[in-house]
């Protein structure tokens, strides 16, 4: 039974408190990603989303225009290519002459027992979801510094212990948090921040449809505590709060939104 409900709107939000600022997103063609730049354009930004699919990417764009009234670019580019990523970050300022927010949120994951992992697949994970954040930081730093802005990284909760068959991502996300802090830490003085959100079961994701696995769906909701699969809006308006000035003295923190999850010994 799922006794709550994901809040329905983001209304909490005033729409406009994004206008005039600009997202940078990679992974924002489909699932969490797609709603966290949605929910930031119903707030009033503008927004480039960056992946490798290029026609995947111009339709995710157009219909995040259509949605919003915002204007969103795409900008075709692997995270692990630095001369990629950085052209897509000169996309983004040739056309709006600035970058606010970044969103690290490409990823990739798959479930593999560590003994048949083989070397190249443990790499791939690493490099998109770890690399490509470093990447990702390191062509969009200059930008965020100028406008004081901040990052956001969509990690996971599968580090804080050890999820069978996830080595891979565990170790990328660990990574991807310990980036998060440093930059924090670092950049701070400059005004700019830095924070993790770390989604848990989160309903018609990718993540979730390969890490649940078919016919246990109804588990989750059992065990928990709020009863009910997260939704990708619930990580929208997470990050909403993180870039919003009602965060401004948030940074190097890691805002796990999981329904309480994680608290639950032995379901990993
Ligand atoms: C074992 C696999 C594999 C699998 C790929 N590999 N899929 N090994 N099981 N299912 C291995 C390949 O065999 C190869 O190693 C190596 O990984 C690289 O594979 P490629 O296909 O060449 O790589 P590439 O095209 O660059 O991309 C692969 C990928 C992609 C990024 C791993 O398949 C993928 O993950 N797509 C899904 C993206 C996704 O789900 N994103 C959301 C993540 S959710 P060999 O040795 O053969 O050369 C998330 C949050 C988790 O991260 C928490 C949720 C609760």
């Amino acid at each position: 039974m799922s006794v709550n409900k994901a809040h329905p709107s983001t209304s909490v939000f005033k729409d406009n408190i994004f206008n005039g600022q600009v997202v940078f997103i990679t992974g924002g063609r489909s699932g969490i990603g797609y709603t966290v730049v949605e929910t930031l354009m119903r707030h009033g930004a503008d927004a480039v989303i960056v992946g490798r699919d290029a026609k995947g990417l111009q339709e995710s764009a157009s219909a995040l225009q259509r949605a919003t009234g915002k204007r969103c670019i795409a900008a075709a580019a692997d995270v692990r290519s630095v001369p990629q990523i950085q052209a897509a970050v000169a996309k983004a300022v040739e056309v709006f002459g600035r970058i606010d927010f970044v969103v690290c949120g490409a990823a990739g994951n798959f479930l593999a027992p560590i003994a048949n992992l083989s070397e190249n697949a443990f790499r791939t994970v690493i490099e998109i979801d770890t690399l490509g954040t470093y990447n990702t930081v390191k062509a969009t730093l200059p930008h965020i510094r100028k406008t004081q802005g901040a990052y956001l990284h969509i990690s996971a909760t599968l580090h804080y212990r050890g999820v069978p068959y996830q080595a891979h991502v565990g170790a990328a996300k660990a990574a991807v948090d310990a980036l998060s802090q440093v930059i924090a830490v670092e950049e701070g003085p400059r005004g700019v921040r830095s924070n993790v959100v770390a989604p848990g079961p989160i309903a018609n994701t990718e993540g979730t449809l390969r890490l649940v696995p078919k016919g246990s769906e109804d588990l989750i909701p059992r065990i928990v505590p709020l009863g009910r699969f997260g939704e990708t809006i619930d990580i929208g308006n997470a990050a909403v709060y993180l870039f919003s000035p009602a965060a401004s003295y948030v940074t190097g923190s890691v805002l796990v939104v999981d329904g309480g999850e994680m608290h639950i010994r032995g379901t990993a």
